[in-house]
């Protein structure tokens, strides 16, 4: 490994927000927008005509390096695996961190995923740890963000069988991981791009609740109080989750990528571990608190 410079940021830096039209991505684009005396500029593939948007394509060197002239500060949430494919995750990604190098950029928040390093089974997880492993021979100063569990999907499958009266979960009620609402997530991910403490540089912080994971049981009594909509609990087990996994392989990467990472959650070791967390961003939501957030986003005690 590298060593870690620890150089501070220039006054107003420029920071590249890489999936900003993503469902969380998007989020820590406002995110950073919101902050004062920084210069933020937002990557899609998609032609955008509003200023501060670059046209770029994770699959493109060549446009990448058009996208980091002048850039500070690289974060990125984009990943291709739930729409498309794991090139983005993989050989993407690798193509950022290398244009990233050539560009001298001087911090690297890259959102990867709680205990990815224990999951070399689940695809789009070893996708991450292989990128933490790049980011860190690169050089380049970094911070990346493990996140668990979203509580909120962008086709919020919770908020939806909630209004038919079902939460939907899957292996078992007892079981415990953890979790967190993207809101929160975004917040820390924008505030890792421009942290002025320079003792977050080289580190690995999961993001989660303060109250620890959660088994479905648990969370759906604590969606039951902060929502007006009566539920029961739809859990597919692990049985059947297991039986998919052979014939699901064959016709869906995605779907089996999914199935392997749902039973990854059956080890126990999709737990965050919010000390760092505590430390950088301020004492975690609780579990009551993000859900009541998410309740009245989603019309949910109406
Ligand atoms: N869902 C969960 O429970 C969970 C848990 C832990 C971590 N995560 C992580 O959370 C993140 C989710 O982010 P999200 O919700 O914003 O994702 P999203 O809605 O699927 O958006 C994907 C983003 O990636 C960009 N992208 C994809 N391929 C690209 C390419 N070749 N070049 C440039 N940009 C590309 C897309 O940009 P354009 O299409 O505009 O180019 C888009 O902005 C992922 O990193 C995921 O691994 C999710």
């Amino acid at each position: 490994m590298k060593h870690i410079s620890r150089a501070a940021l220039p006054d107003g830096p420029t920071v590249l927000v890489v999936g900003a039209t993503g469902f969380l991505g998007a989020k820590v684009l406002q995110g950073v927008a919101e902050q004062a005396n920084v210069a933020v500029r937002a990557m899609s593939r998609r032609a955008k005509v509003e200023p501060g948007w670059v046209q770029a394509d994770l699959m493109d060197p060549a446009s990448l390096d058009a996208a980091l002239v002048g850039v500070d500060v690289v974060i990125t949430s984009a990943n291709g695996y739930m729409k498309e494919t794991l090139a983005a995750d993989f050989a993407g990604n690798r193509n950022l961190i290398d244009a990233a190098v050539r560009a001298g950029v001087k911090r690297f928040v890259f959102l990867s995923v709680v205990a990815c390093d224990q999951a070399p089974d689940v695809p789009h997880f070893h996708a991450k740890h292989v990128t933490e492993d790049l980011i860190r021979a690169s050089g380049i100063p970094y911070v990346f963000l493990r996140a668990p569990a979203f509580l909120d999907q962008a086709d919020d499958y919770l908020a939806k069988g909630l209004k038919k009266g079902r939460f939907y979960g899957v292996g078992d009620r007892d079981l415990r991981w953890s979790y967190v609402l993207t809101d929160d997530l975004a917040k820390c991910l924008a505030q890792a791009a421009t942290h002025r403490d320079p003792e977050i540089l080289g580190k690995t912080i999961d993001i989660s609740w303060s109250d620890g994971p959660l088994s479905q049981r648990e969370l759906a009594g604590i969606v039951a109080k902060a929502t007006t909509k009566a539920a029961s609990l739809w859990i597919v087990p692990w049985w059947i989750l297991q039986l998919a996994v052979r014939p699901v392989r064959l016709f869906s990467d995605l779907g089996y990528d999914l199935l392997q990472m749902f039973l990854f959650f059956r080890s126990g070791q999709f737990v965050a571990d919010t000390t760092l967390q505590s430390r950088f961003f301020g004492q975690p939501p609780s579990a009551r608190d993000a859900v009541a957030r998410w309740a009245t986003r989603e019309g949910l005690n109406d």
